[in-house]
């Protein structure tokens, strides 16, 4: 399993299980099946609404030797609705309850955008704090916290553009370690992606696929399809590879971790195949100049007349 490796030597394993839009009933038999096919790296979130059944399933993992704590590396994300120093710790417990683990290897704050206590995603105005009422900086120093009481080994963000990642560097005592981002061929990111690097942050690329499983209230008409795309299928015929593989595979040689999402037997194992899939220099350069640029996750649904919160807060570029 291809690595990428942490400042302390810790190892992610570069092909994570995706579980955003993995349901209830589903997401049980996913994991394990993930297990059996050699993942060794969950993707979860609070808000994903699933972590009591990932939990039940790592349990059972761990429980039938099917892999140990120390081999597995678990992500998850503190929700909006828990920016306040106080509240940061306790999500993180909650969670850990949920997972019925003792620490998680990775915990991110999943959108720089908070919510008051309690609230799912925020309908009204008074449901949203401000970076006033609560700092981006005050919610990093939660984060610290809990590596500190050890309830996580590392802590990083996830949707953070440059400006915001400074912004938690210039006061951070431990600097976050990951930026989870939307990442594909139709949205490289390569300036985020290069300060990233460039800063000692690793990087991990959500809806590898184009996430097609969103809900509807939150997709757009028309869509463009990053699996049906011709150049993504071409090189996939070629090389005797599946379009989702090469998807994989794009995110792998820009040593990037990559979190494809499915609950589906054959292509869990599929996805984690995508490892041995080598992608030539022509090949990531067709990828490369696709010529369409597009963001499946573009942040509207904290944005618009109710939201202190503008698109400009999110990201630098579309
Ligand atoms: P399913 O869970 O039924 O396999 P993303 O990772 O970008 O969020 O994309 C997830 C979507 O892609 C889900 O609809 C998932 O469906 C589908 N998917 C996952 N793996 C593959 C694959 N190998 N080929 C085609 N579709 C896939």
């Amino acid at each position: 399993m291809k690595t990428l490796e942490f400042k302390n030597g810790d190892k992610l394993p570069m092909i994570g299980l995706g579980t955003w839009k993995s349901k209830p009933g589903e997401v049980y038999q996913a994991v394990l099946w993930a297990i059996e096919a050699g993942y060794r790296h969950i993707d979860c979130a609070a808000i994903y609404d699933n972590e009591k059944e990932v939990g039940k399933a790592l349990d059972y993992a761990m429980k039938n030797n099917m892999v140990k704590r120390e081999e597995l590396f678990i992500t998850s994300k503190l929700w909006n609705s828990s920016h306040r120093l106080e509240d940061v710790q306790p999500a993180l417990s909650k969670t850990l309850i949920d997972l019925r683990l003792d620490y998680v290897d990775l915990y991110l704050i999943h959108w720089p955008v908070s919510f008051k206590p309690g609230v799912g995603f925020a309908q009204t105005r008074e449901e949203f704090y401000t970076y006033g009422d609560v700092p981006l900086s005050q919610t990093w120093q939660g984060m610290e916290q809990c590596v500190d009481t050890g309830l996580t080994r590392h802590i990083g963000v996830s949707n953070f553009n440059i400006s915001k990642l400074k912004e938690i560097m210039e006061s951070a005592r431990i600097a976050p370690e990951m930026n989870q981002i939307e990442l594909h061929p139709f949205l490289q990111q390569d300036n985020l992606v290069n300060f990233c690097k460039a800063n000692g942050i690793l990087v991990t690329a959500y809806s590898p696929l184009g996430s097609s499983d969103r809900a509807a209230s939150i997709k757009k008409a028309n869509e463009p399809s990053l699996l049906d795309h011709p150049f993504v299928k071409q090189i996939a015929e070629e090389k005797g590879a599946t379009p989702a593989q090469v998807l994989i595979a794009f995110s792998l040689h820009r040593e990037i971790a990559v979190i494809p999402k499915s609950v589906n037997k054959e292509r869990i194992a599929q996805n984690l195949e995508a490892m041995q899939l080598s992608l030539d220099d022509k090949e990531m350069s067709t990828l490369s100049n696709i010529g369409l640029t597009y963001r499946f996750v573009d942040g509207s649904f904290f944005t618009g007349p109710i939201s202190p919160y503008s698109l400009a807060d999110l990201w630098e570029t579309v």
